[in-house]
C-alpha cells in the first residue's frame, strides 16, 4: 500500500518519513488500522482533510493567551480572526448566544462549567458512573469527585430509562447548586424540559454534558439542550466530526463567567490550530450534508440495534434514539471482556461500558465513524449479524477478519 493511498495523515508521513521514518511508520500505521477495521468506538468519528489541514497548521505555533482583541501576546491579529470566526459559528450553529471555543478537551469544559457555576464543597445531582455518567460527573479518581458533593441518580432497572422520579425526589432531598444531564452510554434523548423543570423547582443550575449528542443536535437529528440548560458543554470530536477538543454555550448573562471559567482559571494558552479545527467543523456541520449524515448515523444505529436485538443480545432501552448502543453480551454465553477482545481479533473496534443493575461488563458501540465511510443500513445488518456470529463462535475468527477487511475497504474513510 503505497503511503499516499492510505489517508490524510498518511500524506503527512510522506513529510516525516524522511526525517523521522520511525515515526512516519507510526502513522502508517495507524492509518492502515483506522481503514482496515471497523471503528465502532461511541466517540470517534473521522474528521474530514480539511479539518486535519487546519490542525495541521502553522496555527499550532502562536500562542494567544486571552480572547480576541485581548491577548497576553504579540501578533495575534491573525488568530484572532481564526477565533472569532470559530465562536460566530458555533453560535449559528446552535442558537447559542454565546460559545466558547477554547476548552482542551470535554473534561476541560465540564471543569470550566463548575469552574463558572459552583464553590468547592457543592452539592451537584448527576448521573451515577455505573449508569452512565461520565468521569467528570462525580467519580472519585477526579476533580469533580474529590471538590464537590456528587449525588447519583439512576436509570431504571426494568426499561433501562433515566428513572425521572428519583430524579426529583433527589433535587428535593438534597437541594443541589446544579444538576447535570448528560452521559457516556444513554442511547436515549434526554428530556431537557424535564430537567429544567426540576433544576427550577429547586433552584439549581442546569449542565447539560452533550459531548455525545452535540454532533447529532447540529445535525437536527437529536433535540437541543441550549434553550434550556444554563451552560452545555460539549466534546467536538464525536459525532461533530471535528478535532479533539471542548466547548461551552450559554445565555449572554453567563458569558463573562464562562470566559474567565476557561481562560485564566483552568486554562493558559488558547490551542489556535484546534480552534481553526472546529471553526472548520462547524461550517461542515452547518451545511445540508451534514444534516443527511446526522440522521444517517441514527438511522443505521437503529439497524444495528434492531438487528443485535434480534441475535439474542440484550440490548439496553431495546435499542436508541441517537448513535449510541449498549448491550449485555451475556445471552450469548460470553462477557462483555471477553466479548470485547473476541470482536477485536476479528477487526471490530467497541468499548466494554457498565451496566446499570448488574455486576457484569457490557459493551458499547457507536455508528459515527461508519457512517461517515458511508455505511448505511444494509451494511449495519451485516454488522449485528458478524458481531452476534462471532460472539456465539459460529463466525471463526479469521473469516470475520476477512469480512471485516473486505468491508472496510469498500468504504475507505479517506478516499482517493
Ligand atoms: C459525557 C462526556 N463528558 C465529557 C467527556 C470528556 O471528553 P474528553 O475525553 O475530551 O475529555 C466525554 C468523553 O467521552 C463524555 O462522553
Amino acid at each position: 500500500m503505497s503511503v499516499t493511498h492510505v489517508s490524510a495523515a498518511a500524506a503527512d508521513a510522506d513529510v516525516l518519513r524522511r526525517q523521522d521514518p520511525e515515526m512516519a511508520e507510526i502513522l502508517l500505521g495507524e492509518a492502515t488500522r483506522q481503514a482496515s477495521t471497523l471503528q465502532l468506538i461511541a466517540a470517534e468519528n473521522f474528521c474530514s482533510p480539511a479539518v486535519l489541514a487546519a490542525l495541521g497548521s502553522v496555527l499550532a505555533n502562536k500562542y494567544a493567551e486571552g480572547y480576541p482583541g485581548a491577548r497576553h501576546h504579540g501578533g495575534c491579529e491573525i488568530v484572532d480572526v481564526a477565533e472569532r470566526l470559530a465562536v460566530e459559528r458555533a453560535k449559528r450553529l446552535f442558537g447559542a448566544e454565546h460559545a466558547n471555543v477554547q476548552s482542551h478537551s470535554g473534561s476541560s469544559a465540564v471543569l470550566a462549567a463548575y469552574a463558572a457555576l459552583l464553590r468547592p464543597g457543592d452539592t451537584v445531582l448527576a448521573l451515577g458512573l455505573t449508569h452512565g455518567g461520565h468521569l467528570t460527573h462525580g467519580s472519585p479518581a477526579n476533580f469533580s469527585g474529590r471538590w464537590f458533593d456528587f449525588v447519583p441518580y439512576g436509570v431504571d432497572a426494568e426499561t433501562g430509562l433515566i428513572d425521572h422520579k428519583q430524579v426529583r425526589t433527589l433535587a428535593r432531598s438534597h437541594r443541589p447548586k446544579a444538576i447535570v444531564c448528560g452521559s457516556i452510554s444513554y442511547p436515549r434523548h434526554v428530556d431537557h424540559a424535564f430537567f429544567r423543570a426540576v433544576a427550577d423547582e429547586v433552584g439549581a443550575y442546569l449542565i447539560a454534558d452533550a459531548a455525545h449528542p452535540i454532533g447529532l443536535v447540529a445535525g437536527g437529528a437529536a433535540p437541543s439542550p441550549v434553550p434550556y440548560a444554563d451552560i452545555v458543554c460539549a466534546t467536538t470530536h464525536k459525532v461533530l466530526r471535528g478535532p479533539r477538543g471542548g466547548m461551552l454555550l450559554c445565555g449572554g448573562e453567563l458569558a463573562e463567567r464562562v470566559d474567565r471559567a476557561v481562560f485564566p482559571f483552568t486554562q493558559a494558552g488558547a490551542q489556535m490550530h484546534t480552534i481553526a479545527a472546529k471553526a472548520v467543523a462547524f461550517g461542515e456541520a452547518s451545511t445540508e450534508a451534514f444534516a443527511a449524515y446526522a440522521h444517517q448515523v441514527v438511522a443505521n444505529a437503529r439497524v444495528l440495534a434492531a438487528r443485535l436485538a434480534e441475535e439474542g443480545l440484550a440490548v439496553t432501552t431495546g435499542g436508541t434514539d441517537t448513535h449510541l448502543i449498549t448491550f449485555d453480551p451475556a445471552p450469548l454465553g460470553v462477557e462483555g471482556r471477553s466479548a470485547r477482545g473476541l470482536l477485536a481479533a476479528a477487526g471490530i473496534v467497541l468499548d466494554c461500558c457498565a451496566l446499570p443493575h448488574a455486576d457484569v461488563r457490557g459493551l458499547r458501540l457507536g455508528t459515527a465513524a461508519v457512517t461517515t465511510q458511508g455505511m448505511r443500513e444494509e451494511e449495519m445488518a451485516g454488522v449485528g449479524a458478524l458481531i452476534a456470529g462471532v460472539l456465539r463462535g459460529r463466525v471463526e475468527a479469521k473469516r470475520a477478519r476477512e469480512e471485516v477487511r473486505e468491508l472496510a475497504a469498500a468504504f475507505p474513510p479517506y478516499p482517493g
